[in-house]
């Protein structure tokens, strides 16, 4: 009896094996309450102390140094937790990143994100450009390609929303076109259920082009 149930247990762990090892998780990260809480409880006051090695590329007060590195300031903290556990477990790769991210425990990402979260958001000034191509899938979508318009997840107002969608408004234009691509090829992949990487990969590179420069002049 025993026996059987053991080669029944090996016999379905053996199917599911190669499974599992090919369908790998976007991210490692479970909104649990629990898990909510611990980073709504985040120490923003020793965020402020571990954030000092963060500011050599995101900025004093998380506005970045450089067009091409995202700012900070303002996002959602739940957001920043996430991305800081997906950079630690590989999830999401960058030659920067990767390195800070595996040196800060859970408690210093639930702290710096603390902290960024509480810092005004980045102010771009109005450009008098019109963004067409953009605007029309920020608050159409687009029927043919089956588009869902951006602002349903991430707001009229770019900020975001709970918990995992960041806010877009006044982030680096050179970046967040530079994220879109990578969503579209497939290098940047910890979005849970594939949401950004089924909606970049039928986007045109003039139209990631302008939506980068569209949330940059959202005013905040
Ligand atoms: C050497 C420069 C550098 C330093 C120092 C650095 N970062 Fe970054 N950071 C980057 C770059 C570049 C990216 C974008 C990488 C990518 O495309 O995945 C990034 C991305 C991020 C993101 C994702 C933002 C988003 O909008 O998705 C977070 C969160 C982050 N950094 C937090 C931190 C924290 C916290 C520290 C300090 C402990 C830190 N970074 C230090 C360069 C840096
Ligand atoms: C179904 C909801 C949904 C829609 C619609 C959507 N997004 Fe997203 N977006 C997300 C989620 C969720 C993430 C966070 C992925 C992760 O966990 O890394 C994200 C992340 C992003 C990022 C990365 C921001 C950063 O700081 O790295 C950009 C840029 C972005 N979206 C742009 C867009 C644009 C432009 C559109 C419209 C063409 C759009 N999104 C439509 C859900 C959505």
């Amino acid at each position: 009896m025993g026996g059987l149930i053991m080669k029944k247990i090996i016999l379905t762990a053996a199917l599911f094996l190669p499974v599992l090892a090919v369908a790998q998780p976007s991210s490692q990260v479970a909104w649990t309450a629990d898990q909510l809480n611990f980073v709504k409880a985040g120490n923003a006051a020793n965020g402020e102390k571990l954030a000092k090695q963060c500011a050599g590329c995101h900025g004093d007060n998380g506005i970045s140094i450089s067009a091409s590195y995202p700012s900070l300031a303002g996002q959602l903290p739940t957001y920043l937790y996430k991305q800081l556990q997906d950079y630690n477990s590989g999830a999401r790769q960058d030659p920067m990143m990767s390195g800070f991210a595996k040196n800060l425990s859970q408690q210093d990402a639930a702290d710096l994100a603390a902290w960024f979260a509480a810092q005004p958001p980045a102010f771009q000034s109005n450009s008098p450009m019109v963004y067409e191509l953009a605007e029309k899938l920020v608050k159409n979508g687009s029927r043919d390609r089956v588009l869902p318009p951006c602002e349903v997840c991430h707001g009229g107002d770019g900020k975001g929303q709970v918990m995992d969608i960041p806010a877009l408004s006044g982030q680096n234009a050179a970046y967040v076109s530079y994220t879109l691509k990578a969503f579209k090829n497939g290098e940047r992949h910890n979005d849970i259920y594939s949401r950004m990487r089924t909606i970049a990969e039928s986007l045109s590179d003039q139209e990631i082009e302008e939506l980068g420069f569209y949330y940059q002049n959202i005013r905040n």
